[in-house]
């Protein structure tokens, strides 16, 4: 099986780059050609023939859209029109779609517990999340005409870096920065969901290759949920860091997308992944913060 990874210098891209190493794997990003040349990429895909397309790239920018109509547009076309271009040619040439989406196409039911399984409806409170639920519905589409596809849903992505320089800081790469400078940090205490680390994500979707469940979508992210103060909070405890850690409440940091007070997803059709603690500490040690 010959694969393709798309958006192979992100932050997830570059653990599937990694997972897929030994394999016969291409990856591709930005300084290879703007996946948003719809012409230049049918080229190029009818010239490498890959069985399998994991689509990585995404626009990820959750305020900048909201403020912004042509970045609004950018990321309909990021999240939505590739996948559907995608999914196209992998029905007309028979391959396999891995596509990942976001805990962030819901929490417009106003959900505080009880997490969202692969089942339920979604109802994205925000334009990130709306043009990622648009994306989801491209590949439903192509879903009814046989298309062969994995849906990923994941949530608060961490891990190592991508090659890409404008790879984007985790929010646990951020509070290690901010623990160096500051006496006090402060996090919101909401938003709860489940952090995942990327190698395990990475790891995970190798899995879905090898043991070939049904088509469809799944929830994949590290075991637990926790708010951003709850993560934080372990964080600084881990590594020891002498910091005053204060709980905000999501309205005493307002930004200009809403977020969803609740948005944790359960996994109800693969194996569980480890806990997200468990997860951090690996990384922590990888940086050499904790022994
Ligand atoms: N990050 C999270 O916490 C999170 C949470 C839930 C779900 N997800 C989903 O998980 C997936 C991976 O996210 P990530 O955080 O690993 O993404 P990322 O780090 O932003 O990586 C995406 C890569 O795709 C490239 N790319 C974007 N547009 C492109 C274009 N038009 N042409 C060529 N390359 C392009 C980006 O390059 P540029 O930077 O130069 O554009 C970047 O290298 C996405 O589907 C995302 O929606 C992420």
């Amino acid at each position: 099986m010959s694969i393709l990874i798309l958006g192979a210098a992100g932050n997830l891209g570059g653990q599937l780059k990694k997972i897929f190493s030994k394999q016969d794997c291409q990856a591709w990003d930005r300084l290879d050609f703007d996946f948003l040349n719809f012409e230049e990429l049918a080229k190029r895909l009818r010239a490498l023939s890959p069985s399998i397309i994991i689509n990585a790239a995404a626009y990820n920018a959750v305020d900048r859209c909201e403020e912004n109509e042509e970045e609004a547009m950018l990321a309909q076309r990021l999240n939505a029109e590739l996948p559907g271009a995608l999914a196209d040619y992998c029905l007309e040439f028979g391959s396999r779609l891995i596509h990942y989406s976001t805990d962030y196409v819901f929490g417009g039911d106003g959900r505080l517990s009880g997490a969202y399984s692969e089942t339920d409806k979604p109802m994205p409170v925000n334009i990130y999340g709306r043009t990622k639920f648009s994306g989801e519905q491209e590949i439903a589409r192509r879903a009814l005409a046989g298309l062969d596809y994995y849906l990923i849903r994941t949530s608060k992505l961490f891990g190592p870096k991508g090659e890409n320089p404008q790879a984007k800081p985790s929010f646990f790469d951020i509070m290690i920065a901010l623990s160096s400078k500051n006496e006090t940090v402060k996090a919101i205490d909401g938003e709860k969901s489940c952090f995942t680390y990327t190698p395990d994500l990475a790891a995970a979707t190798l899995s879905l290759l090898t043991d070939r469940p049904a088509r469809g979508i799944y929830h994949l992210c590290n075991s637990g949920e926790a708010t951003w103060h709850e993560g934080a909070k372990y964080l600084f405890e881990a590594i020891g860091a002498d910091v005053n850690l204060q709980a905000l409440a999501p309205a005493d940091w307002p930004r200009p997308a809403a977020r969803p007070q609740y948005s944790a997803l359960a996994n109800h059709r693969r194996p569980r992944l480890r806990p997200w603690t468990e997860a951090l500490d690996e990384y922590l040690v990888s940086l050499g913060l904790k022994k």
